[in-house]
Order: structure tokens, then sequence, then C-alpha cells
């Protein structure tokens, strides 16, 4: 049985959406994503929402928009895509990593404190795989020492933990619908925040700095623009915004039959002595964006690679981002820098996880872990 790692939920009337889009006059930004945008921020209860062409993008803008620069550091964490601290470097700003926690693989909030110097600017978590970062700590120490907090959502915009909704405690929160992310337009991304002036600098900010838009310009009797601050080319267009406003609609459809396949993983493995996973804590309500397997180091790669034979689609999210050979040779980062996000992307392999999937691929899956891990 072949088991695809991902396949997105686009229906006919998603296709229909966009087809739409591509028969109207306006195929960049325009009505259809302001009508996403408000969308968006009705759904997670945000004030606005500026829609880019990437999480990527949405990160480095908004800390553009924070006025960070280069001198700066902003302290997050190791156990992520690349893009979370990219985003830092192409700001001008200096990722500083700190150890995560070895039950969720999230950013361990009792080493922020000692990680923080007079050149901290931001916290930027990331809430890995769904579940959100203790949100609570890291605002009261956020607040005490005067930092931003931007938060790195893409994988989390079903979570909330303890009472508390992704991006509420936060300046900004960076959300992605890069192909295999919960809702998808293939690329795409958006920010959130309750901040006005912010909300307003970062439509500048995603169009080049320009004060006006195609659609502002195009639509009344011409109005000149002009460029007000210096921006970058991360607007979102009318035809990914077709494509997300219905999957929108279906969020929490998509993300119950995820819960339920995340419990069927959890029930199987939870007494097996071969296989460990990262565990949702009981105040937290996961997004669900992906279930990892924990098993032993030596084996991982074994493991996957069998997997891989018997046609189950796996990943690794993630190996340690500081052990890229990039972070090592900028920064000094070695084996040892921060032993629990090495421990965990040493050992994880990322299982099949999306709402298309059927039961008896699920119990595939799991025998597959099973037999592969009982032998390796
Ligand atoms: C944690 C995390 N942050 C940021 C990104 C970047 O998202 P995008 O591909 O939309 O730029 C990803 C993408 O996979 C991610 O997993």
């Amino acid at each position: 049985m072949k088991v695809e790692f991902y396949k997105h939920s686009i229906s006919q009337k998603d296709i229909d959406n966009v087809v739409k889009v591509l028969n109207s006059l306006f195929l960049t930004t325009g009505a259809v994503v302001e009508e996403f945008e408000n969308r968006f921020s009705e759904y997670l209860a945000f004030k606005y929402t500026v829609g880019v062409t990437s999480c990527t993008a949405a990160l480095h803008l908004s800390l553009l928009a924070c006025g960070i620069g280069p001198g700066d550091e902003v302290i997050t964490t190791p156990m992520t895509f690349i893009a979370t601290a990219n985003s830092i470097i192409q700001a001008g700003a200096t990722p500083v990593f700190i150890d995560v926690e070895p039950e969720t693989g999230n950013i361990d909030s009792d080493l922020i404190e000692r990680a923080i110097t007079t050149k901290t600017k931001v916290i930027m978590p990331v809430h890995l795989h769904g579940q959100m970062c203790d949100m609570r700590k890291i605002k009261e120490i956020a607040d005490s020492r005067h930092l931003i907090i931007i938060e790195d959502a893409a994988h989390a915009i079903e979570a909330s933990r303890g009472g508390i909704r992704v991006g509420e405690l936060s300046t900004t929160s960076c959300f992605s619908f890069y192909a295999t992310k919960n809702i998808t337009s293939g690329e795409g991304g958006a920010i959130s925040t309750n901040n006005e002036e912010i909300a307003e600098k970062l439509k500048k900010l995603r169009l080049h700095g320009m004060s006006k838009g195609a659609a502002e310009r195009y639509s009344k009797r011409y109005q000149h623009w002009d460029m007000e601050i210096f921006g970058w080319k991360y607007n979102m267009d009318n035809i990914q915004a077709a494509l997300l406003i219905d999957q929108l609609q279906n969020i929490n459809k998509y993300w119950q039959r995820r819960e339920e396949i995340c419990c069927m993983y959890e029930e199987a493995f939870k007494e097996n002595q071969q296989v460990d996973y990262l565990k949702v804590l009981p105040d937290s309500k996961s997004a669900r964006h992906m279930f990892t397997i924990l098993v032993s180091p030596e084996v991982r790669d074994q493991i996957l690679w069998q997997l891989q034979e018997r046609g189950i689609g796996v990943a690794v999210n993630y190996r340690a981002i500081h052990l890229l050979t990039y972070y090592r040779q900028a920064y000094g980062y070695n084996r040892g820098s921060f032993p629990v996000a090495e421990r965990i992307g040493d050992s994880t392999i990322t299982l099949p996880l999306y709402a298309k999937l059927r039961n008896e691929e699920v119990h595939w899956v799991i025998q597959s872990v099973r037999e592969v891990t009982a032998t390796a």
C-alpha cells in the first residue's frame, strides 16, 4: 500500500473560486485578498491580517515593521525550519538560539532570561508541530525586559493553550500556507496583529514601500503613489487568496480528522519501548500539523528508509538547525551547544498526517512502525 506523506484538501469549490478569479480582470492583490484577510482576522479574533507570499516573508516583514535590524538580537529555537532563523538574518539581525523542552520540543522558557543581553529586542517562539509554546511565561519575560514577541505560527493556526489563542499575546504572528500546511495555496503566508500602526506599515512593506496598491490606483480616478519607506515584493495575490477562502471555512473539519489520526498514533505507541513521541500537554489544543515519533538515534535513518521501502511517505522535521553547515560556520555552533534539540533532531521521524488519510492507511503506518522498529 502506498501512503503519501501529505495530500492537500483542495475541493472543487476551491478550484471554482480560483477559476472565478482567473476569469476576472484582477489577478494581483485586490478585493479577494482583502476578503481573505478579513475572514482570517475574524477566525483568529485579530483586528488586522496582511496577506503575503510566505511565512518567511511574514517573519521578515514583522521584524522590519518592529524596527529590528543590524546590531539587534532575536532569541529563538534551533528546533524549527530554517525559515525562522533565516528571516532574522534577512532583517540584518542576529539569531540567538536557546534549547528546547524534551517533552514538547518547544523553546524552553526557563532558559530565555539568561540569553537576554543589551542587544536583545525580540523573542521569536515557534509552535512546533502545532502545539503552542508557554506564551504566558514568554509574555511575562518580554514585558519585564521590554522585548517584542513575534510568533512563528506556521504550524499552529488552530492552536490554543491555557485559554490563550495563537498570536494573542504577541505584536505579530506569522502563518504559512505552504504546500503541506493545514490550509494551503501552494505558497503563501499571512501576518496577524492587533496593532493598527504595524498593520499599515506591513501593507507598505509588502509592496516596495508604495503608498498605494494596484487596486487603489486602478479603481478610482488615477492617483499618483509615493515610495515612503523601503520595502519588498511580498504581496499575496487574488489567486492565492481565492484558494484559501473556503479552506478556512472548513479548517475545523480538517483539524478534527487530524486529531483523530493523532489519537490513533498516540494510542498505538504509548506502551511501545522503541517508539516515543512529543507530548501534547493537558491544557493545550495542538493544531496537529505534524505527528512525529522519536526512535533511537543510531537506527533513525535505517527506520526512515525501511518505512519508505514499504511505500510510506516520511520526513524529518527537524534536524536541529544550529548544526547545519551555514549556522556552524557563521555563528560557531557545535554539537553539544543545544543537547535537547540535538537529541530530538537525531531521533525524529514525521509520519503521514492529513485529513484525507484513511483509517486503513493509518493502520498500515502503525503496523509498519511497530515491525520496523522491533527489528532495527
Ligand atoms: C516553523 C516554520 N516556520 C516558517 C516556515 C516558512 O514557511 P514558508 O514556506 O511559508 O515561508 C515553515 C515552513 O515550512 C515552518 O515550518
